[in-house]
């Protein structure tokens, strides 16, 4: 029911995930309905982009009516359309883009297109109704990896980003090798919590002193190596200890990279954001150091965590509300900056 809100229909293609939205006021969901293509690609080892191109086009309509029903709205009582239109997978992003102009057109209803990182950060106003920036911004997804500072709702200073591999990246890379399949993220959480952190020691990488950007990819190659040599000399591998080895290797540099930010910009508020913010040693590892500086961490629920299009409709809401509605022109980028 419209009840007088600002209604916001919402769409979400960039990745793996078809999803659609409906909020009301940009920040109370009624409806967020996700159709995950995991189970596609896992015969695959990873996301086959063209495969969820397509996959995307078979489940869209069917993803948007159901976030519709389920909010129990029609479309003559939608004020705003918000899609994900960069950075993603080129062809899966234009089937988001399509249908949002596609409906935007028919029905008459203003367009805004949204970039995916900015609604990975606005999951948090979603899940925090009283949050208002500025705050600290730590994005760990699969493509990305970026401490940033938001200024206003729709402003952001990056203070560092990965030099290479995105921190999701490496986990799905580092599970793939350990024989854990896709997607490696949460498979790697659950199995690290069997082992023993402290098995292997995994260098920590910090770069030069003061930087806050990131680097994954020598860890990867670390654990590789680790690898060859255990088989090459006969030794059985312990996968938990393996797997809680590198989780603690790239958690201690996050969450020490991640105060180190909130010294630098005197930030006391600290939000979390991305599909690795489900990540329970970063969410535990966070709180805990949050806690002896007197920082205000904010974890958006998993659910909130990993791509989904409701984040993207809190994100479109402040982008219409300060800048106004897109045109029918608009296209969709693979490598849109944050
Ligand atoms: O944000 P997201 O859903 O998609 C992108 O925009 O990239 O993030 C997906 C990434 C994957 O790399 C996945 O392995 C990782 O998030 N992930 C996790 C966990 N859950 C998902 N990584 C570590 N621990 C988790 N519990
Ligand atoms: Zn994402």
């Amino acid at each position: 029911m419209k009840d007088g809100k600002f209604l916001t229909l919402a769409i979400e293609s960039s990745c793996d995930e078809t999803s659609a939205a409906v909020l009301a006021e940009g920040r109370t969901v009624l409806s967020n309905v996700i159709s995950s293509q995991i189970a596609v690609h896992t015969a695959f080892g990873g996301v086959v982009p063209e495969i969820a191109s397509r996959h995307h086009l078979q489940n869209m309509n069917g993803v948007v009516k159901q976030a519709m029903e389920e909010a129990e709205v029609s479309f003559s009582e939608i004020d705003l359309i918000g899609v994900t239109n960069g950075p993603g997978l080129i062809g899966a992003l234009l089937m988001g883009v399509a249908t949002a102009k596609a409906l935007s057109f028919a029905r008459g209803i203003p367009l805004v297109g949204v970039n995916h990182m900015h609604g990975h950060i606005s999951a948090n106003f979603i899940a925090y109704p009283e949050l208002e920036p500025p705050f600290l911004c730590l994005i760990v997804s699969g493509g990305h990896t970026n401490l940033v500072q938001m200024t206003d709702y729709n402003q952001c200073r990056v203070l560092g980003s990965t030099r290479d591999d995105a921190v999701g990246e490496a986990y799905d890379k580092v599970a793939r090798v350990i024989g854990l399949g896709y997607p490696g993220g949460p498979k790697i959480d659950k199995i690290a919590a069997e082992g023993n952190p402290d098995a292997i020691a995994f260098k920590r990488v910090y770069l030069e002193k003061g930087s806050l950007d990131f680097s994954f990819s020598g860890l990867k190659t670390a654990v590789l190596n680790y690898l060859n040599t255990e088989r090459q000399a006969g030794r059985s591998i312990n996968t938990a200890d393996v797997a809680a080895s590198f989780q603690a290797a790239v958690v201690d540099v996050i969450v020490d990279k991640s105060m180190e930010a909130a010294e630098m910009t005197g930030q006391s508020k600290l939000v979390l954001a991305g599909g690795v913010a489900a990540n329970s040693r970063l969410r535990r590892d966070l709180q805990r150091e949050c806690s002896l500086r007197g920082i205000d961490l904010y974890v958006p629920q998993p659910i909130l965590c990993t791509d989904n299009a409701a984040m993207i409709g809190c994100a479109a809401y402040y982008k219409y509300k300060a800048f106004g509605p897109d045109d029918l022109y608009l296209d969709a980028y693979p490598d849109l900056a944050i």
